[in-house]
């Protein structure tokens, strides 16, 4: 397993080309199920996560094949069931019910569970195919899911916490070859469902309100295969962001795409930071001599601060000048970097759902463990800017969702590297 080593100290400054979306690639690479023709996906990030979404096309028996960025899928699946070895690695392995159940009216996938972020139920998922007409039983640790026919329904898919993200990329995809009309309320706005939805209507599919929390989707029979390109990664490009942000650099953040960060920068700007909109991205700036102020944020679904930026952002708000909260409204347990950023030298107290960080004049660089991917990151931010030597270890949460980070971090100006240990 490798480490990842960093030296603090170093101000960020240059470009960085931000790759495509994590969180749109894999939904898009298992809707590609939905039609026997050839999709081409191109701008696909080079992670471990899409790895494991191959091996399930895989495991499905549908053909899969990949050259740098792109990766080609011919979507004539003969299997129906999706592994426990592979779904349980990664959440995203769900989307797979949705494309195959609409489909081959049978589906079986390995239950996600929950994971180092909190518990991650799966009723909405759920709740949204069986309102199309699926019979949904959970057998051995398996969903299987079948249905003579489905057909449109008008779906209100809002839980405990708000819109899902990928229960509303199961229902949409599920509802694009269902008979009639599905109407979804309270869908998820967030840019990777609007890029799957513009994907399906590549396909052929008839989808309109994506990006809104009304989806209208009328089913058609037959969808075809495309050339689709995946939209820029925005919690990447927040992360570089902050980067430049909390070492007090320069960074122009390549195909970063304003609209998608807009609470981002308000945030940033809010604790000072200068932030510029340009079309070909972002540039983040701040004086070394500029202290950051700080700030109170709540994380929330599209278009509130995510809550994929939520780690990423106490670790700038470790070194404000003065007292910062953060509300954790989607996941109320994801907290897991703070212990390892106490580590450094951060002052933080959890109270419920709630951070309350008390700013430091430095961090000082220490031995942390990577739990979860966002809370790795948060690390990487925090050693780029703490006095001395950072060694986080288990970084094989960062390769599963930041393509080539130690290589672009160092074309910035960081000092950093990868170490083999046990
Ligand atoms: C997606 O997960 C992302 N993953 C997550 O990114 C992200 O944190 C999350 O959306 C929120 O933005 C992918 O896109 C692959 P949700 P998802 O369903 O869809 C509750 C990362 O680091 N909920 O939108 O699984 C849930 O517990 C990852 O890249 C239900 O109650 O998240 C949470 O409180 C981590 N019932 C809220 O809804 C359900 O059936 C939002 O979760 C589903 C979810």
């Amino acid at each position: 397993m490798d480490k990842l080593v960093i030296e603090g100290g170093n101000p960020l400054r240059g470009e960085v080309t931000i790759s495509g979306a994590k969180n749109a690639a894999l939904p898009i690479m298992a809707a590609s199920l939905l039609t026997d023709e050839r999709c081409v996906l191109h701008n696909v990030p080079s992670l471990t996560d899409v790895d494991t979404m191959i091996k399930i096309l895989r495991a499905l028996e549908t053909g899969v094949a990949r050259k740098k960025g792109s990766i080609a899928i011919s979507g004539s699946f003969k299997k129906t069931r999706a592994p426990y070895n592979l779904v349980s690695t990664m959440r995203a392995s769900v989307c797979v019910l949705g494309p195959m159940l609409a489909r081959a009216k049978y589906a079986e996938v390995s239950f996600p569970g929950g994971c180092v972020i909190g518990p991650r139920p799966i009723d909405l998922h759920l709740k949204g195919l069986e309102k199309l007409g699926a019979k949904i039983e959970i057998k051995s640790g398996y969903i299987v899911a079948k249905a003579k026919k489905l057909r449109g329904a008008k779906i209100y898919l809002g839980g405990h916490f708000g819109s899902s993200v990928l229960a509303t990329a199961n229902t949409m995809t599920a509802a694009t070859l269902a008979e009639g009309v599905t109407v979804i309320e309270n869908a998820a706005c967030e840019p990777e469902v609007v890029d799957l939805a513009n994907f399906l209507i590549a396909m052929g599919a008839k989808i309109t309100g994506h990006s809104t929390p009304t989806i209208k989707i009328e089913g058609v029979k037959k969808l075809c295969g495309v050339n689709y390109s995946v939209v820029p990664d925005r919690i990447e490009a927040g992360t570089y962001m902050l980067a430049a942000a909390i070492t007090g650099g320069e960074v122009l953040v390549k195909g970063a795409n304003p609209a998608h960060l807009l609470a981002v920068i308000d945030k940033l700007r809010e604790c000072g930071i200068n932030v510029a909109e340009r079309a070909d991205g972002i540039i983040v700036s701040r004086p070394t001599m500029r202290k950051i102020r700080p700030t109170a944020l709540a994380t929330l679904p599209y278009p509130g601060f995510p809550t994929d930026m939520q780690a990423q952002m106490m670790s700038v708000l470790c070194l404000a000048r003065g007292i910062s909260v953060i509300t954790e409204k989607i996941y109320p347990e994801r907290f897991i970097h703070v212990s390892e950023l106490s580590r450094m030298g951060s002052r933080i107290l959890l109270e419920g759902p709630n951070a309350i960080i008390r700013g430091v004049k430095t961090l000082s660089g220490a031995d942390v463990m990577a739990s979860d991917l966002r809370a790795s990151a948060a690390l990487v931010l925090a050693g780029l800017v703490a006095k001395g030597k950072t060694n986080i270890h288990r970084i094989y949460h960062l390769d599963r969702g930041y393509e080539n980070i130690d290589k672009k971090l160092s074309l910035l100006g960081a000092k950093v590297w990868r170490e083999k240990e046990d």
